[in-house]
């Protein structure tokens, strides 16, 4: 038994994944691969909230994430990475808490009321309002301590901590609150200058992008739309060129360099997106490799996934163990 804190965090597998992935999140799972004992969930209950109607894309999606997590260096030989709906405690520990949170935490979930608005009627399910519920599930069935995250999931993981208090006051108390750890660049914006990044909007750069795609998605970058001519002064702040600058290149000096020359129209956008191609073109290059590997080692890729899946099954029994010893619902008869 490992005496390490343990982290959960997850994917839902809706496509493959992009930079922003990386800056958001992944990046912050590998620093933790060798300090924690991790479970890195693949969240396909979760994708069925809004894709109940599209389970090739799901299909599709668990193997292209679990290649994107092997090949920027997620380890299975350090890590859990688990098939959510493999462990079917997820459902019923999901169920359970549902009858201990109040409808008002889901309601006033920000995250949650900005995607039931993004949806149509239909997809407006049951299953979808109550996914925080089941993320909260995610993260107490392995007794997470820490959850790292991007920005936007930190009112579900607030929402853990208010579980968290509920059951163990109504209960017994067997949950400890996870704390968050949100990523270093917590919201990199979409290539078309979009907050949000979306694969729909075709406005992210995959990290499975060959090199040409990567120059073709550069290219066409959103700037400073003010700035029409390379003497024109810019703005550096908010301009997605600078933000993925300052994500990808590893040359500070190089890119302080670029900000002021922009600011004073001393550079032209071309330059400056011609070295963004090139800088992410070099941070792809190993990972594009490692993933040639792996499309071409599928049993590696499954054997990844299955054996994480039964180490988190093994945990998951124990706590629902505990979860109904603490409801005192494993014992009915024994009172007769
Ligand atoms: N909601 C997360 C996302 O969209 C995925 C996720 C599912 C998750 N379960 C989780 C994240 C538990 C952290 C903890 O990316």
């Amino acid at each position: 038994m490992s005496n390490k804190k343990r982290i959960l965090t997850g994917i839902r597998p809706t496509g493959a994944l992009h930079l922003g992935h990386y800056a958001g999140a992944l990046e912050t799972w590998l620093e933790f691969q060798d300090s924690y004992e991790c479970f890195f969930l693949i969240a396909d209950y979760q994708a069925l909230g809004d894709n109940f109607d599209d389970i090739d894309k799901i299909t599709d999606s668990v193997k292209q994430v679990t290649i994107d997590w092997l090949s920027v260096g997620l380890d299975p030989s350090k890590s859990n990475f688990v098939i959510q709906s493999y462990v079917p405690e997820h459902a019923e520990l999901t169920m359970l808490l549902s009858f201990v949170t109040p409808l008002g935490m889901l309601e006033r979930n920000p995250t949650l009321k900005g995607e039931l608005d993004q949806l149509s009627i239909e997809k407006r399910t049951v299953g979808f309002f109550n996914y925080p519920m089941s993320q909260v599930a995610d993260i107490l069935l392995p007794r997470a301590d820490l959850v790292p995250v991007g920005e936007d999931q930190a009112p579900h993981i607030e929402m853990t901590r208010e579980v968290v208090r509920k059951f163990n006051r109504i209960f017994e108390p067997i949950f400890k609150e996870p704390d968050t750890k949100i990523g270093r660049v917590p919201r990199l914006k979409g290539i078309d200058g979009n907050n949000k990044m979306s694969k729909s909007k075709g406005n992210v750069i995959e990290l499975r992008f060959s090199e040409e795609q990567v120059n073709k998605a550069v290219m066409s970058m959103y700037t400073d739309p003010k700035r029409l001519k390379a003497t024109d002064p810019g703005t550096v702040e908010g301009n997605p060129l600078f933000q993925y600058h300052d994500a990808f290149n590893p040359d500070k000096e190089k890119v302080d360099d670029f900000k002021k020359r922009y600011r004073e129209g001393k550079v032209g956008d071309v330059e400056v997106k011609k070295d963004l191609a090139e800088s992410l073109n070099n941070f792809l290059s190993p990972i594009r490799e490692k993933r040639e590997y792996y499309e071409n080692n599928p049993k590696e890729v499954e054997d990844a996934l299955m054996s994480g899946t039964s180490k988190a099954r093994e945990i998951a029994s124990e706590t629902m163990k505990m979860v109904r010893a603490a409801m005192k619902i494993d014992s009915y008869t024994s009172k007769w």
